[in-house]
This record gives C-alpha cells, sequence and structure tokens, in this order.
C-alpha cells in the first residue's frame, strides 16, 4: 500500500518537473530565461538539465497538479503548497527552478533562485524535507548513475547549483553540490561508492573555508584523499569560470592543494609559532582532522608535517 502512494508521489514530481520546464520555455518564463541565459547557459543545456520557471503568482502549480488529479494532501505532502489564512498558496513563486534528482534518477525535490537580489526574500528556497526527500542523503548534480565521477577518478564538490551546472557546461561531469547543507555522512558514503579522491571547492570566503573544515573531517571518517581548489578570494567556481574559461580552471585544478596544506595554511593566519601558547593552540586545532584518520601510515605523516612546523 505504501509503495503505490511512493509511487504517486514520484509521478507528481516528474510532473510538476515537466511543467516547470514547459514554463521556463513559454512566454511566462520569459524573465526566468532570459536571466539563464545571461549566466551562460544556453536553452539545449537548460534542456538537458530540466531546468524550469515557476510563474510569480500564488495559485498555478497547486491548480495544475490538481487539474492533473493530484490532491491537496498530496501537493502539500510534496512541499509545493503552504497553508495560509486564506487557504493554499504555491511555495515557489518567480523563481528559476532546478530539479534535484535522486542518485536512481527521479525527481525528488526542487532548488529555486529569485531573479534579482535587490528583493528582500532569501536568494534561494529549497523543498522541504518531504517523505521521499531528505537533503543531507543528496547530492546536487549527481546524474547517469555516477559514472562521470567514475570515469574522472575524483570527484569535485561544489557548494551551489549554478557551480555545479557552470562546471558541467565546461566538461566537469564530475561536479556535485551538497544542497545548501554541511556535507553529510551520508553524501560522503554516497560519493565514497565511485571513488576515494575528492576535490573540494567551496567558496574562498571565509563560510566557504570554514565549511571546508567541516567537510574534511567528515571525509577523512571516509577515508578519501582530498585536495581543495583554492581560487582567488571569495570566487565561486561559477564566477570563475565565467571570467576565465576552462583552461584556467584546469590548471587551478592542477595546483589543488593537500588538505593538510591547506589546514595549516588557515589556521597559522595571524600566528606567530614562536610564542608557546600560540603554538599549542595552533596544534590544538588539528585535533578533530587527527582523530578523524584511522589509518596510521597516514596519521604519522601528518604528524610529521606538523612537527617540523
Ligand atoms: N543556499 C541556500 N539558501 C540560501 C543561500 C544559499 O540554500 N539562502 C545554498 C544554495 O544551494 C546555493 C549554495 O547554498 O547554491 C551556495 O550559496 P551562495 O554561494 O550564496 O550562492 P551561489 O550559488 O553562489 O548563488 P548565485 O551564484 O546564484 O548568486
Ligand atoms: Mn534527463
Ligand atoms: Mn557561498
Ligand atoms: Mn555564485
Ligand atoms: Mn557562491
Amino acid at each position: 500500500k505504501k509503495n503505490s502512494n511512493y509511487d504517486r508521489y514520484y509521478s507528481l514530481m516528474e510532473e510538476v518537473q515537466k511543467y516547470f520546464g514547459e514554463i521556463l520555455f513559454s512566454k511566462q518564463g520569459i524573465l526566468g530565461l532570459e536571466y539563464l541565459k545571461n549566466r551562460g547557459l544556453d536553452e539545449d543545456f537548460l534542456k538537458r538539465y530540466h531546468l524550469g520557471y515557476a510563474i510569480d503568482g500564488w495559485n498555478n502549480i497547486g491548480d495544475y497538479l490538481k487539474e492533473k488529479g493530484y490532491t491537496e494532501q498530496e501537493i502539500f505532502d510534496m512541499g509545493l503548497i503552504k497553508k495560509g489564512e486564506k487557504g493554499y498558496y504555491d511555495t515557489f513563486r518567480g523563481r528559476v527552478i532546478f530539479p534535484i534528482f535522486s542518485p536512481k534518477g527521479k525527481t525528488i525535490g526542487f532548488g529555486g533562485r529569485i531573479l534579482n537580489s535587490e528583493k528582500s526574500t532569501a536568494k534561494y528556497l529549497n523543498s522541504p524535507e518531504t517523505k521521499i526527500f531528505t537533503k543531507g542523503d543528496n547530492l546536487y548534480g549527481f546524474i547517469n548513475k555516477g559514472s562521470n565521477i567514475r570515469k574522472n577518478g575524483f570527484v569535485m564538490l561544489m557548494e551551489g547549483y549554478m557551480d555545479v551546472l557552470a562546471a558541467h557546461k565546461n566538461g566537469f561531469a564530475n561536479a556535485v553540490a551538497s544542497l545548501g547543507t554541511s556535507l553529510t555522512e551520508k553524501q560522503a558514503s554516497l560519493m565514497k561508492k565511485y571513488t576515494q579522491n575528492i576535490v573540494i571547492c567551496y567558496d574562498m570566503d571565509n563560510a566557504g573555508r570554514k565549511a571546508v573544515e567541516r567537510a574534511s573531517i567528515i571525509l577523512k571518517r571516509y577515508k578519501f584523499n582530498i585536495r581543495v581548489l583554492e581560487l582567488s578570494e571569495g570566487k565561486d567556481p561559477d564566477e570563475y569560470l565565467m571570467k576565465n574559461g576552462k583552461e584556467k580552471f584546469k590548471k587551478e585544478l592542477r595546483n589543488s592543494i593537500e588538505i593538510f596544506d591547506f589546514l595549516y595554511n588557515y589556521y597559522i593566519e595571524g600566528i606567530n609559532l614562536n610564542d608557546i601558547i600560540l603554538k599549542k593552540n595552533f596544534i590544538y586545532r588539528f585535533k578533530d582532522f587527527f582523530n578523524s584518520i584511522e589509518d596510521e601510515i597516514e596519521h604519522s605523516i601528518y604528524i610529521e608535517k606538523l612537527s617540523i612546523a
């Protein structure tokens, strides 16, 4: 019985994904299409990645799905409508839509971005957790059942939807993003099925560097070889690719640094190691990282690197 319920959820999500896609290429989606083209994505690419647009109105999605035979409860269960004082209204309004696929390729959720950033609403809005969607269990851009990751021998972990799309467009189809959450164990174990090598490509702002530190501890528990792509100050992969192109990006990728060196540079900023107290605090910052490394040889290599500091 449960299964037939779930089948309806999956078909509802596929139906609404197609609907968003059709809107994007219709008169009503013209602003969305213009926006995405300005960000360097052509129509062919947008279709291949099933991008869409949600009309800036209150009842378009709900009404469409009801017409297709779904109940208000089902549409609500999938996070596509919300309860207001005057009845239900659409969750996604006036946003370009990024469908999120399960590792098996089923549509399970959506991300939506507003078109102009002056608006007071959040820049990105994601589907809430639903009966078929748990953010932390999924990765954006994980396509073709991981075959691109396996083929390349490594995975590139990015922050955002646009980063992943820009990467794929430029031939780096092994890029994924962790959906605006910090990396989870589930996401690490999903990637680990396809490779043990990862390059973290987070934004190099304060938040991004802090997130590298957190992700590295989870990834080390899963025994990844970790490198970090250090794009110059604050830039994300999308901006970088837009400005400098794929050859320069490849060069940056070749120059990505090993996680220990990244953490070392990060922790040592402004620290004078001649001061024993500062030095002790500096060394203690590696504690979680060291605790996450099971392999004795690897552990001792890092200890040696730290001891010559
Ligand atoms: N994010 C989110 N909610 C927000 C802001 C961000 O869920 N209010 C998630 C999104 O998945 C987003 C990612 O975090 O793609 C990275 O955020 P950020 O670097 O701020 O955005 P960009 O992806 O660089 O956005 P854009 O280039 O479209 O401006
Ligand atoms: Mn497809
Ligand atoms: Mn960011
Ligand atoms: Mn960006
Ligand atoms: Mn960014």
